[in-house]
């Protein structure tokens, strides 16, 4: 048995790159996804998603943390290496954890590495600070595209006082223009925008020359993601205002193993001649 991505509907679709995301400004709404493994990346190959991100979220899905911020690069490239076995199509990101950007100069060069070596097509980094966005300007004139990510951004939790709706002021707003054209200037292809006030989110959307990527943050932007497993109901008590379960796999998948439990004791399964007792 195979876990690689490639069957018929994926030979038919071309492969996402850098220039077809940017080229989707104010037209086709970007479809990107979470993950973190070859079985779940093998079905989104199966599906029409632009982009698929290995993010730091890992630590809550994969780890089951409370924050982002024990995830490490090797944590990010290992789950990086299993969906890249697994997708074709979609664009690979890849997260850059907490402790790398705008800290330490040569951490972050040597985890960038780390994530491009493990399969990433282009990398993601939180915040617009002057550092991090001279740090994304070295990556992106040397080849390696960056994605940004502003407004919640999770690594810096405790500074913001918690997961709160970002650029409700006018003041706010107009500071989180300021750091998406900062992130436009140093080479970012495309900005995501966590838990931002709708209003804001489509004033940033219209004042930026890249796709803005929103999650939590209203529907004029030129893209959505979410976390695969919330999106799919996997945790049905997990349910923010933003999120909407497109399916209630917890459902599905606790009814499976309760019946398999059952057959199992009952010696029903499994089924036929070697089911009966030597
Ligand atoms: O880590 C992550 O999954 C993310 C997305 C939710 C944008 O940063």
């Amino acid at each position: 048995m195979s876990y690689a991505g490639q069957n018929e509907q994926s030979a038919q679709r071309k492969k996402r790159r850098v220039p077809d995301i940017l080229a989707r400004k104010g037209a086709v709404p970007v479809k990107a996804l979470t993950c973190y493994d070859a079985t779940f990346a093998r079905l989104l190959e199966k599906s029409d998603i632009d982009v698929v991100l290995v993010g730091d979220s890992l630590g809550h899905v994969m780890q089951g943390g409370d924050s982002t911020i024990t995830v490490t690069a090797d944590d990010v490239a290992y789950h990086t290496r299993c969906v890249a076995r697994a997708l074709r199509t979609p664009l690979l990101v890849a997260d850059v954890p907490f402790g790398s950007a705008g800290l330490i100069d040569n951490r972050l060069f040597e985890d960038v590495e780390k994530l491009m070596r493990a399969g990433a097509e282009a990398v993601k980094i939180e915040g617009a600070s002057a550092e991090i966005c001279s740090q994304i300007r070295r990556l992106t004139t040397h080849g390696i595209p960056v994605m940004g990510h502003i407004g919640l951004v999770p690594q810096s939790v405790h500074a913001l006082g918690g997961y709160r709706v970002q650029g409700k002021s006018d003041e706010a707003r107009e500071r989180l223009l300021a750091e998406a054209q900062r992130l436009v200037e140093a080479g970012c292809f495309a900005i995501v925008l966590e838990l931002v006030d709708e209003q804001t989110a489509r004033y940033v959307t219209s004042n930026c020359p890249v796709p803005t990527i929103g999650i939590g943050a209203g529907n004029s932007c030129d893209g959505q993601i979410l976390v695969l497993q919330d999106m799919l109901g996997m945790n049905l008590d997990f349910k923010p205002k933003f999120l909407k379960h497109f399916a209630e796999l917890e459902n599905v998948i606790t009814n499976a193993l309760s019946a398999y439990c059952s057959e199992v004791a009952e010696r029903t399964f499994p089924a036929g001649k070697n089911n009966e007792r030597q």
